[in-house]
């Protein structure tokens, strides 16, 4: 059978990404927070984080480049089409691993590329997974220059890991709702409102005339039947839950109490901008943390928090690997979510890190008041490290020498599927596989004489994968429980080394001059 898929030149040939280490900078606020703010590339980030945070991330809130052809002052949002897919496709299969098994990930998107987005989508997520799309207006007033339709709402595509996994979260219920619940007959169970009786599916056995207490004879309305039959409804009249009016001459009404309806409302696909921010409110939010340069494409707190409420509890992990100016991270603290946000831009230096910073010190804009934030916490700030392998003069592959041994072994046990965790009492113990192997790597040329004193130490139950640059020969076959390997050979054909990153053409951006600027404002 014919497959139906989207393609684009380059489908297929995906890179092998290197799963680089992360390499931490500096701590703001608890050190023990385990929050993560990630300098670099996206899809090297995601690689890296791969091997700890495979399903386990809850909610993934992206918003990439539109590639509307709009070029901003702090990335280039104009690319090829078909470029723009080949960006996608591989980051969004990564973050499909990330996602926990009853996670779900949200992508906003506009006209450009939102019908592309959602087929790429259905490949990656499966089309039983596809949620909803939601529409956020995010606009409060037309432009009245538009040549055709003044476009005021972008899309959000809600995708989850496993669509029967997942359920979202009751937004509150507003005062607005609760003020229409009234208690005329001063019932002891409280407020109520009052809901229609009568149904239009129509059952023959709740189709009869119903007497109220003034004696009028009512009965259902043509064609339609009550919700309840006669039986119940006596039950129901006697447990004074049905409501004749004042005078008890109306059509009779269901009571619905307040302390029985639930907890909250279901939320809808369409976004208000008076519920949820528009575009302005979030260039003034941003503006508070860098007014010199002002981020143009932020999006307002009040929407991110929305998602995250649907999406998340206290505690859940969040990721958002097109961070921007630091929106999700910012209200994914406040909300006392755990996060993980990734930008490869400048900004990431001159708007997500003070961003954060003040969010850590208790800032007072976007949603802080609303959830009563009042400062604390504390997130870590990395950088991607560089590319394990380098070519030397010859032309051989060797080593970088910005690896320091402790680097080494940490990506060595990473490139093998090891979690680098040295045993200070164990030498050879310097990190564990989920199958219990231990890895040790050496910059030293192994030894005979050595392999069996480690070995001496190694019960045989357990195995062990040494990675050293030389070793005596025959060492690979000494032990059945202990595999020797020579470095880098033996790392080489397990990924691609040297991209710096896999950005496409977004680093360099054009940057817009004044008029430019203001007339993107206008917009
Ligand atoms: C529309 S903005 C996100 C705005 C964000 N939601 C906010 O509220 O500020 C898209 C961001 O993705 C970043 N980006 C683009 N390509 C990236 C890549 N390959 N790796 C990491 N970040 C990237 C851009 O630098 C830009 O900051």
């Amino acid at each position: 059978m014919q497959k139906l898929e989207l393609t684009w030149v380059g489908k297929g040939q995906e890179p092998a990404v290197e799963p680089r280490i992360l390499l931490h900078q500096q701590t703001h606020g608890n050190p023990n927070a385990d929050n993560m703010l990630i300098h670099g590339d996206n899809l090297l980030a995601l690689k890296s984080l791969e091997q700890d945070f495979e399903g386990k991330i809850k909610c993934i809130y992206i918003d990439p480049p539109y590639n509307t052809g709009s070029a901003f002052e702090h990335y280039d949002d104009n690319l090829e089409h078909s470029t723009w897919l080949a960006l996608m496709f591989p980051r969004l299969q990564l973050l499909r691993r990330l996602l926990a098994d009853d996670g779900s990930i949200w992508i906003s998107i506009d006209d450009d590329e939102g019908h592309y987005l959602k087929i790429l989508c259905d490949e990656i997520f499966g089309r039983r997974n596809f949620v909803n799309t939601v529409i956020w207006e995010k606009k409060y007033a037309p432009t009245n220059d538009s040549k055709w339709l003044s476009d005021s709402h972008d899309f959000i595509l809600v995708y989850t890991k496993n669509k029967q996994n997942w359920r979202p979260n009751l937004l509150p219920r507003t005062e607005e709702m609760n003020a229409r619940y009234k208690n005329p007959d001063n019932d002891p169970r409280g407020v109520w409102t009052s809901d229609n009786l009568s149904v239009k599916t129509y059952s023959k056995s709740n189709d009869f005339p119903i007497i109220t207490p003034s004696g009028r004879v009512v009965n259902p309305p043509t064609g339609g039947c009550w919700r309840v039959s006669k039986e119940k409804l006596e039950e129901m009249i006697k447990d004074n839950r049905i409501w004749f009016g004042e005078k008890g001459d109306i059509v009779p009404r269901i009571k619905r109490f307040l302390t029985e309806v639930k907890d909250g409302i279901t939320a809808m696909t369409v976004w208000k901008y008076v519920d949820v921010g528009h575009n302005q409110d979030a260039r003034r939010e941003v503006v508070k943390f860098n007014n010199e340069s002002v981020f143009a494409t932020p999006k307002p707190e009040r929407l991110i928090q929305r998602i995250l409420h649907l999406a998340t509890n206290e505690g859940d992990l969040v990721l958002d690997s097109f961070l921007g100016s630091g929106t999700t991270a910012a209200v994914a603290h406040k909300m006392n979510r755990r996060y993980i946000g990734i930008e490869l831009g400048e900004h990431c230096y001159t708007h997500c890190l003070p961003r954060l910073q003040a969010v850590v010190d208790g800032e007072q804009g976007g949603i802080s008041k609303a959830v009563n934030w009042n400062g604390g916490g504390g997130f870590k700030f990395y950088e991607l490290a560089p590319t394990l392998i380098v070519t030397d003069k010859y032309g051989n592959p060797v080593i970088s020498d910005k690896y320091n041994p402790q680097m080494l072994v940490a990506a060595i046990a990473k490139l093998n599927g090891y979690a680098y965790a040295p045993n200070a009492d164990v030498f050879w113990q310097q990190g564990s596989s989920q199958t219990g192997s231990y890895i040790y790597v050496t910059t030293e040329y192994l030894t005979a004489a050595q392999l069996d004193e480690i070995s001496h130490d190694l019960p045989n139950y357990e195995r062990l994968l040494i990675c050293a640059p030389a070793f005596d020969i025959g060492l690979g076959k000494r032990y059945e429980n202990i595999n020797v390997r020579k470095i880098p050979q033996s790392v080489l054909d397990k990924c691609e080394y040297g991209a710096d990153n896999y950005n496409l053409n977004i680093i360099n951006p054009p940057q817009l001059d004044e008029e430019e600027w203001e007339d993107y404002e206008d917009a």
